[in-house]
C-alpha cells in the first residue's frame, strides 16, 4: 500500500507538466492536439512495411524528408519548444511527418532500463547489467530483458529504444563492458537478437549498437581501429551479424570511432557493403550522439539519420540535394528506410500511449535474471549455500552493502527510486560520472534469510577493524566492487582503491581472519584476484539491478542454485591481455577532457592508432592460442549440484546437429549451461576452439536429459576475403561439449565439406 502510493505520486509531476504546458504554452498545446490520426492509404495493414513507406514518401515535401533525417537536439537538456514538446524529454527526437499523421521518433537510452525516468518523475526498473544477463546464457531471459525495456519505454511514452549494446569484450578494461554481452560473438549475438525481439514485441523500435569496434572509451571519438576483413567478420562483426539477421532490429547505431581509416558513421564498407548489402538490413542507421562527421560522404556511405542534432543532415543536407551533390534517390532511400522501420516495428499502428509501469513485475523480472546470472566462482568444502539454521553470527563487510548495490553509469544509467542509496533520501537526480547505488540492501536480504542470526555490518573502511569483525563471526561476507561508466576506461584489472581502501587488501585481511569468508564481487569487468586462494567462496554478482540483494540472498542461502557462467574470461593479470595497457589518445585527440570544441568534434578529431593486431583472437581465443593460463575461463561457473555429460553424436546436414545427454548427478535441482565448441581443421588457421552453440538445461536432482544443439554452418566457417563470403573449410572438425571452455569431456570428430 505504502509502495503503491509512492509510485502513484511519482507519476504526478508528468501530469502536472502536461497540464501546465497546455495552460501556458498554448501553441505547443494546440500542436500537440492538432496531429491528425493517421488515415492515408499507408494505413492499410495488408501492405508490407516497404509498400506503406513508399506511399508516405510519395506525399512528402523535401523539407519533410530532410526533417526525418535528423534529431532536434536532446530534449533532456533543452527547454520545451514547439518542436520538442511532443517528446518525452529523452535523449533524441525526430519530428516525424505531422501533416501525414506519421509520429515523431521518441528515443530513450535503455541499456538496462529506461534512462532519466526519476528525473522525469517516473519509475523504471533497473535490470541487472547486460553482462549479468549474458552470464545467464539464457535466451528466454534475454527476451524478457528486452520485453521489459520495451514495455517500460512504451509506458513512458517512448517509441524507440537505444539499447542493444553488443560490442564484444575485446578490451575488458573498457568502461562500458557492463553494457555488453561478453567476449564471444555467438553468445553475444544470440542474446542480443532475443533482446531485440523482446523489445520490438512491445511495438518499440529496437536498436543495436555501437556499430562497430567501439571497444574502449579512451579516445573513442578519434581512435582508428585497424583490422583485417577476415578477423573483423569472424569477431566483432559476427556478433552484429547474428543480432541483425536473427533479431531484426529496426535500427543500428553506428559508433564514434574510425575503422580502417573512416569514421564508422561514414564508413561505406561497414554501413553499405556489410550491413545493408551482405546482411540485407532493411532498417535505418542512426549515428551515435555527435558521431556524424559529414553530409555527402556519410549519406553516400549509408548513414540514414544524424543524432542528436542537424549539424550535417539539416540545412546542409537540403542544400546538397538542391545542388545535386546528393541525388534525390539517395535521400529517398534514407527516408524509406526510416519509414519502413516505423511500420515494421508497429509504432504507427500502435501509437505510443502512456500508462503506469508495474514496478512489482519489474522487480521480479530483474531478480530472476540476476539469479540466473550470478556466477559461483569458488566454493571450497561446500561453504555455500549458508545454512540459516546453523549460523549464529554473520559479519557483512564493505561496499555499502548495508544500503545498496552499485550500478553502471553513463548513458545507460537508470535512476533509482528515491535517489542514490548512499546519499540522504531525496537528494535528487543522478549525475553523469557519479557512482549510483540502488537501494537494494544485501545486509537486509541476509538478515531476512537468517532471522535468528546476529548480522553485523562493518563498512570495510579500516581493513584491520573489518578483520576483527570477521574473526568473531561464524561467517564473513565481504563485498568488493568496481564502478564502470561510459566516458572512462578502467586503469587495470585490479580491484580499485576507493577512498583510501585497498579492496584486495581488505579481502585478504578478512579471509585471513575467518576461514568461512565469502567474497561477493559487484563488477562489470573481469578483475584480478591476488587473494583468490584465501576465501572459502567467491560469487560474481555483477551490477545486480533493482532487486539485486534479494537475488543474491537467494543464492547465498540456497533457495536459488547458481547457474551463471562467465561471458568473459577472467585473466590473471593485465600482462596477459593482448595489450597490457589501454592505448591512450594524444591530447589533441582527447574527447572528454581535451581542448576540442563541438565544431572540432563534428569535423573529427585527429586520429590515433589502436591496431587490432590480436585480430580474431578475442577473449578465450587469445589465451588458448597464446597458451596463457587464466584465473577463471570463459564459460566457467559452479553450481550447488554436479553434472555429467555423455553420449555425444554429431550429425552433419544443413545444420550440424550435436546431440548429448546431461545428467544432474547431485542432490539439488539446477540448470546447467551446456557449451558446444569446435576446433576447425588446421588448414583453416584459426585459434584452437570457438563456441558454436549452447543450451541451458533445467534438471531436477538425479534427472538427465538428452538435448540437441543445432549449429549454424556459418559458426563453423571462416570468412574468405577473396570470395568476400563465408566458407566452410573441408576437413575434420572436432566438436567438444561440456560445462566450461576448459572442461569439455565429450569430443567427436566429424568430417565436413
Ligand atoms: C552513447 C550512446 C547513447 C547516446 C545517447 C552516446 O554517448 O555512446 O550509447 O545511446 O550517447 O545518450
Amino acid at each position: 500500500m505504502k509502495h503503491s502510493l509512492r509510485f502513484a505520486l511519482a507519476g504526478t509531476p508528468v501530469l502536472a507538466f502536461a497540464v501546465l504546458s497546455c495552460l501556458s504554452v498554448t501553441a505547443v498545446c494546440q500542436r500537440h492536439q492538432a496531429a491528425p490520426a493517421p488515415t492515408g492509404p499507408w494505413m492499410n495493414t495488408s501492405l508490407s512495411p516497404d509498400e506503406r513507406a513508399d506511399l508516405v514518401l510519395k506525399e512528402m515535401t523535401l523539407d519533410e524528408k530532410v526533417a526525418l533525417l535528423h534529431g532536434i537536439g536532446m530534449p533532456t537538456d533543452e527547454p520545451v519548444t514547439l518542436e520538442n514538446a511532443p517528446s518525452n524529454r529523452g535523449v533524441g527526437y525526430a519530428v516525424g511527418v505531422p501533416r501525414l499523421g506519421i509520429p515523431g521518433i521518441d528515443m530513450s537510452d535503455a541499456a538496462y532500463g529506461v534512462r532519466s525516468s526519476g528525473v522525469n518523475g517516473r519509475y523504471s526498473t533497473a535490470l541487472p547489467a547486460n553482462v549479468a544477463a549474458a552470464a545467464s546464457w539464457d535466451v528466454d531471459a534475454a527476451y524478457e530483458y528486452g520485453a521489459l525495456i520495451g514495455r517500460e519505454l512504451r509506458a513512458q511514452g517512448y517509441n524507440m529504444s537505444l539499447g542493444g549494446g553488443v560490442d564484444i569484450t575485446r578490451e575488458p578494461r573498457n568502461g562500458r563492458t557492463f553494457e555488453y554481452l561478453g567476449e564471444d560473438p555467438v553468445l553475444a549475438g544470440t542474446l542480443v537478437a532475443k533482446l531485440i525481439e523482446g523489445t520490438q514485441s512491445e511495438h518499440v523500435i529496437g536498436d543495436i549498437k555501437h556499430y562497430a569496434f567501439n571497444d574502449q572509451e579512451s579516445g573513442r571519438n578519434s581512435v582508428n581501429n585497424t583490422i583485417s576483413k577476415r578477423a573483423a567478420r569472424e569477431s566483432d562483426l559476427l556478433a552484429f551479424e547474428i543480432g541483425v539477421t536473427k533479431g531484426h532490429p529496426a535500427a543500428v547505431m553506428c559508433s564514434y570511432n574510425r575503422v580502417n581509416g573512416d569514421f564508422a558513421c561514414e564508413n561505406k564498407w561497414l554501413l553499405t557493403d556489410v550491413l545493408k548489402k551482405d546482411w540485407q538490413f532493411p532498417g535505418f542507421v542512426l549515428s551515435d550522439w555527435g558521431g556524424t562527421h559529414s553530409t555527402e560522404k556519410a549519406s553516400a556511405a549509408g548513414l540514414d539519420n544524424e543524432q542528436p542534432g542537424k549539424f550535417f543532415y539539416g540545412d546542409k543536407y537540403k542544400a546538397a540535394v538542391e545542388a545535386g551533390t546528393i541525388p534525390t534517390s539517395e535521400l529517398d532511400e534514407h527516408v524509406h528506410r526510416i519509414l519502413r522501420s516505423m511500420f515494421a516495428a508497429g509504432v504507427i499502428d500502435y501509437p505510443r500511449q502512456r500508462s503506469v509501469v508495474d514496478p512489482f513485475a519489474g522487480f521480479e523480472t530483474a531478480r530472476k535474471i540476476e539469479e540466473g546470472g550470478i556466477v559461483l566462482l569458488k566454493n571450497n568444502k561446500a561453504a555455500l549455500p549458508l545454512d540459516a539454521a546453523k549460523i549464529r553470527t554473520i559479519a557483512v563487510i564493505g561496499a555499502h552493502s548495508d544500503v545498496g548495490m552499485i550500478s553502471g553509469g553513463g548513458s545507460a544509467q537508470v535512476d533509482p527510486i528515491g535517489g542514490n542509496a548512499i546519499k540522504p533520501a531525496g537528494t535528487g537526480a543522478t549525475h553523469w560520472q557519479e557512482q549510483i547505488w540502488f537501494p537494494t540492501s544485501p545486509l537486509k536480504a541476509i538478515q531476512a534469510r537468517a532471522p535468528r542470526a546476529t548480522v553485523k555490518y562493518d563498512p570495510g573502511t579500516d581493513p584491520a577493524a573489518a578483520a576483527a569483525a570477521a574473526k568473531g563471526a561464524d561467517v564473513a561476507i565481504v563485498f568488493a566492487y568496481e564502478w564502470e561508466s561510459e566516458g572512462m576506461d578502467l586503469p587495470s584489472l585490479a580491484l580499485p582503491v576507493y577512498q583510501g581502501v585497498n579492496q584486495d587488501n581488505l579481502i585478504a585481511q578478512v579471509a585471513a581472519a575467518n576461514p568461512h569468508t565469502i567474497v561477493v564481487l559487484e563488477t562489470g569487468s573481469p578483475v584480478s584476484m591476488p587473494w583468490v586462494e584465501a576465501p572459502a567462496a567467491i560469487l560474481e554478482a555483477w551490477f545486480g539491478g533493482s532487486d539485486g540483494a534479494n537475488a543474491l540472498g537467494n543464492v547465498l542461502f540456497g533457495s536459488v542454485n547458481p547457474s551463471g557462467k562467465l561471458p568473459n574470461t577472467f585473466p590473471k593479470s593485465d600482462a596477459d591481455l593482448p595489450h597490457p595497457t589501454v592505448t591512450q589518445p594524444p591530447p589533441e585527440s582527447q574527447h572528454f577532457s581535451g581542448p576540442a570544441s563541438p565544431e572540432q568534434w563534428a569535423k573529427g578529431l585527429p586520429p590515433f592508432e589502436r591496431p587490432y593486431d590480436e585480430g580474431v583472437k578475442v577473449g578465450y581465443k587469445w589465451y588458448d592460442a597464446e597458451n596463457k593460463a587464466v584465473l577463471f575461463p570463459f564459460g566457467y561457473g559452479l553450481s550447488y549440484t554436479t553434472y555429467s555429460y555423455s553420449g555425444l553424436t554429431v550429425t552433419p546436414g544443413s545444420t550440424v546437429k550435436v546431440t548429448f545427454t546431461v545428467a544432474n548427478t547431485g542432490g539439488r535441482s539446477g540448470a546447467e549451461i551446456a557449451e558446444v565448441y569446435a576446433a576447425l581443421p588446421a588448414s583453416a588457421q584459426e585459434p584452437p576452439k570457438r563456441l558454436v552453440g549452447f543450451t541451458k538445461v533445467k534438471l531436477d536432482a538425479k534427472q538427465k536429459q538428452t538435448v540437441t544443439v543445432e549449429v549454424d554452418p556459418k559458426y563453423l566457417s571462416i570468412f574468405d576475403e577473396q570470395k568476400d563470403g563465408w566458407t566452410l573449410v573441408p576437413g575434420d572438425y572436432t566438436i567438444m561439449v561440456g560445462g566450461s571452455s576448459d572442461k569439455l569431456p565429450l569430443k567427436a570428430t566429424v568430417s565436413l565439406k
